[in-house]
């Protein structure tokens, strides 16, 4: 079979990925890139906008953007569920203990939890791998010892999956090392559309039966940020990003699974105040993120983890250490 032509390609994955702006009424590809260029690239970003807000943005009379924006609502079946739906929803979440009673405390207290994607950010050496080969160990305990009785996909963009070190967490907490470690699938992802091509391959496992509760994204960020570089390139990044956040956040919910990634930091010399680093990918990153935490080193080899703009949780702060265990609440 003749190879597919990119465009072919772009249109396959556009029907994987449900309607699009262009799907809506009065919006040709025009609008669409119009809109896109001022950071809206999907139906639910559209769906949230005032009228007049859509209209500015995308340089069209405000008859058509009310069109556009209740066909998008209607598009993404935006309506209300009653209390006990939204409760039976919520029922069956399972969390995974991070090792720390703080951390756990942290994050609502039983660590992360599943239908959620939990993010670490933080400078190198912080901790972020660390706290993913731990959670990689514990998904395994049965739920009663803080677990999800789960096996654990990781990719691994940077080469950064040490398998003695799996096996040393799971001695450290008593558990079979071998066993651990073969219930962990690794994948390393070579560049973003590898790393994007692996979530069909998770769901499919899970659709086979493997009973995976965790899946790590170490790092979320690093292939974007490396392979749009140019100026002019930022637009394209942030819309392969949150498409590829998109997918994390449906598999998440589809498969009742954890989803714990990495992002690392870049100086925002902006900032004059406090700690002068941002996340990689921004905002985009932030809205799919529904526990996003910054670690960085703190006193006497400890780590510091500050909870950011949690939905439901205070902004707080907690201190950890990583040692031969992983991540433990003292040395
Ligand atoms: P980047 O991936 O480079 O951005 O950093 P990261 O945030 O992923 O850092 P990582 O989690 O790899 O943390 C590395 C640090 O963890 C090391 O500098 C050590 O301080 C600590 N660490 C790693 N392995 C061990 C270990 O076996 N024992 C102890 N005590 N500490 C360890
Ligand atoms: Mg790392």
């Amino acid at each position: 079979m003749a190879k597919k032509s990119e465009e072919e390609e772009d249109k396959e994955v556009k029907k994987r990925d449900g309607p699009q702006l262009t799907d809506l009424p009065g919006i040709g590809p025009a609008v669409a890139a119009k809109l896109e260029a001022a950071g809206i690239f999907d139906l639910m970003s559209l769906a949230v906008m005032s009228t007049s807000t859509m209209a500015d943005k995308a340089g069209v009379g405000e008859a058509v953007a009310r069109k556009a924006i209740q066909a998008a609502r209607k598009m993404l079946d935006l309506g209300f569920i009653d209390g006990t739906e939204f409760e039976k929803r919520r029922e069956d979440i399972m969390n995974i203990t991070t090792g720390s009673v703080s951390l756990n405390n942290l994050l609502g207290g039983r660590g992360i939890e599943t239908k959620s994607i939990t993010e670490a950010y933080g400078a190198f050496g912080s901790g972020k791998t660390q706290l993913g080969l731990t959670l990689a160990v514990r998904v395994q305990l049965p739920v009663e010892n803080g677990g999800a009785n789960g096996k654990c996909v990781f990719i691994d963009t940077e080469g950064t999956f040490r398998p003695s070190r799996i096996k040393q967490i799971a001695e450290g907490i008593g558990a079979n090392p071998e066993k651990v470690l073969k219930n962990i699938f690794v994948a390393r992802a070579f560049n973003s559309d590898h790393q994007i091509l692996l979530l069909e391959k998770i769901s499919e496992m899970i659709t086979n039966g493997e009973p995976i509760k965790l899946l790590i994204v170490d790092s979320l960020t690093a292939h974007f940020r490396a392979e749009f570089t140019g100026r002019g390139e930022l637009a394209d990044r942030q819309h392969k990003l949150n498409k590829y956040l998109h997918s994390l956040m449906s598999l998440c919910e589809k498969h009742n699974i954890a989803i714990y990634v990495t992002n690392q930091v870049m100086a925002n010399p902006a900032q004059m105040f406090g700690d002068p680093t941002t996340a990689v990918g921004g905002n985009i990153v932030g809205h799919a993120s529904t526990y996003r935490m910054y670690l960085r080193r703190g006193k006497q080899g400890s780590r510091v983890a500050k909870l950011i703009d949690s939905p439901n949780l205070p902004d707080n702060e907690c201190v950890f250490f990583v040692t031969e265990k992983g991540v433990v609440d003292e040395i």
